[in-house]
């Protein structure tokens, strides 16, 4: 097959582990016969200084014409004074806003060679974790208005909102359970209902949905406090976890280090089309950019993501996850990862070693 990539190195680290990424794909290229083609494209920081603007047109119309786009991080502290619309950040919510892409998947899995990593207790982890996040990705308060003002008695104020539709709640739900259907057919939605009257949307939009069009899959609630907790104490009750943007976000970071290391979870983006949008769901670590320490994996996942979920490779996703579980259990670790009798390599070297398995 013939692949048209858009590729949003973005900042920091962004430059280092997209490049890892894509020396991965070209292996998988070469191996299974495919041919893959990448176009670099400005977007965040990197995109103020070339272009004067977060996300110039011209990316935009790229990315909408490419089979899908692999992205790196965005942001540091170089662009930190802006204000919120010309932050790199704003970027990253454009494209993924302008692509349409609703539905963001962060499998957060413990690999077996990385138990070491995981902050928790033995016997917490000991059965295996996987959680799923699935988080809405164009919506909530990410999206809605906002604005500040000088109030005469409290001073500078600022506002932000946070709102949802059914059609923004039903789709998204609609993604949890035909996922939840292809594993234990169990999804937890996590909202904030016993305050908010967007989550009391949330709830009973979910639960009409799922009752009607899937009344195989089991759809329980939580609390997002009780979530966060629910997620140290006892991580393997979650298989799919539905929620909104903000929840999303928050969770999944937990999530993510929970099984050891931010630097090795990987997120697809997809709207109603299979160009989609694939990122680590780390940050732009500016405090290790050009070292050559970053963990590319999470990025390297994602890639793997795109070959299954866009292109309809599931051989080579497989190939590519095999790869990275090879590596690991060989020893090789990046500093993020590494433990006592594990052997420390960089984030180039832990590309080199990932490609080569897949020949
Ligand atoms: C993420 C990031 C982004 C988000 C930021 C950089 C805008 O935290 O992908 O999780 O909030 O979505
Ligand atoms: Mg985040």
């Amino acid at each position: 097959m013939n692949k048209h990539i858009a590729v949003l190195a973005g900042d920091g680290i962004g430059p280092e582990i997209t490049a890892s990424a894509v020396q991965v794909l070209e292996a998988v290229a070469k191996t299974y016969g495919h041919t893959f083609t990448f176009e670099p494209l400005p977007m965040g920081g990197c995109a103020i200084d070339a272009c004067g603007e977060p996300l110039p047109a011209h990316t935009v119309e790229r990315c909408l014409a490419s089979d899908s786009v692999l992205l790196g991080a965005v942001g540091g502290p170089k662009w930190d004074a802006l204000p919120g619309d010309k932050r790199p950040e704003k970027g990253l919510l454009g494209i993924r806003k302008a692509m349409g892409l609703y539905s963001n998947i962060r499998p957060a899995k413990l690999w077996p060679a990385l138990a070491e990593a995981s902050p928790l207790k033995k016997q917490l982890i000991e059965g295996g974790i996987e959680i799923v996040v699935v988080r809405e990705l164009t919506g909530g308060i990410y999206f809605g208005k906002r604005g500040a003002y000088d109030d005469e008695r409290m001073g500078r104020t600022a506002w932000d909102t946070e709102t949802y539709s059914q059609k923004e709640i039903e789709r998204i739900t609609r993604i949890a359970c035909e996922l939840a259907r292809k594993r234990t057919g169990r999804v937890i939605s996590v909202d904030k209902a016993n305050v908010l009257e967007s989550s009391r949307l949330w709830r009973k939009t979910v639960h009409a949905y799922a009752e009607r069009h899937y009344p195989d899959v089991t759809v329980t609630d939580m609390l997002v406090d009780n979530a966060a907790m629910q997620i140290v104490k006892d991580p393997a009750q979650f298989d799919i976890l539905l929620t909104s943007n903000m929840f999303g976000d928050i969770l999944s970071d937990e999530a993510a280090q929970v099984t050891g290391s931010i630097g090795m979870l990987a997120s697809s983006s997809l709207g109603d089309t299979s160009c989609g949008l694939y990122e680590p769901i780390h940050g732009s670590a500016p405090d290790i950019a050009g070292k050559d320490i970053a963990n590319p994996i999470a990025t390297i996942l994602a890639a793997a993501m795109m070959l299954r979920d866009s292109f309809g490779m599931t051989a080579e996703c497989t190939a590519v996850e095999r790869a990275v579980g090879d590596v690991l259990n060989e020893g090789w670790r990046t500093a993020d990862i590494f433990s006592d009798g594990t052997r420390k390599i960089g984030c180039r070297e832990m590309a080199r070693r990932i490609a080569e398995h897949i020949a």
